[in-house]
């Protein structure tokens, strides 16, 4: 199909079960929705869609896929766009799984959310999670992606791979 006769919703079929074929997919398909768009909020909330519907091609039994954002001038974050249950409004910098991330500026997964100290359970049914962090050139946490899967060990460093390649790209192409 041409690009002219796309639309939007068909860049949620991924049609493919190999997973580094679906996250190229996912970072490619985030790439051309922002290539006209710089807003923060509508750039991430598709990026949220995008993140669900990979994972769950590639059967990944996500049930969050999101962001927290950092709140300007505060070691602290808010709920950003995100696909699954209602979730934790505010997460400050060193709590939990998302606030090491935000924090150490370094990609956490998490293969046991039990295991993990001071985890934040937003969700009880959550075994497992990837937290990357989205870290500006002069080093800024703007926030991180965060994924939530029903099983245990969810996650890989092929994920981890992928995701921070997503998230240079969010620094890029958004206006916070
Ligand atoms: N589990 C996370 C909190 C965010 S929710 O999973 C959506 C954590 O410990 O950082």
């Amino acid at each position: 199909m041409g690009e002219e006769g796309k639309h939007h919703a068909d860049y949620t079929n991924f049609n493919t079960t190999d997973r580094k074929e679906a996250l190229q997919l996912l970072v490619d398909s985030y790439e051309a929705l922002a290539l006209d768009q710089r807003n923060w909020v509508c750039n991430l909330s598709n990026a949220s869609s995008l993140l669900w519907h990979a994972y769950k091609s590639i059967n990944v039994n996500v049930n969050w896929t999101g962001f927290y954002i950092t709140v300007p001038e505060k070691e602290e974050m808010l709920l950003g766009p995100f696909q699954g249950k209602v979730a934790c409004q505010t997460i400050e910098f060193g709590k939990g799984v998302c606030g090491a991330s935000a924090s150490t500026q370094e990609t956490q997964v998490v293969g046991d959310v039990d295991k993990f100290p001071g985890h934040i359970a937003c969700d009880g049914e959550t075994k497992s999670e990837i937290v990357v962090p989205i870290v500006t050139k002069d080093r800024k946490t703007l926030g991180v992606i965060d994924l939530d899967c029903l099983d245990y060990n969810g996650f890989s460093d092929i994920d981890k791979q992928y995701l921070e390649k997503l998230a240079a790209l969010i620094v890029e192409t958004c206006d916070f």
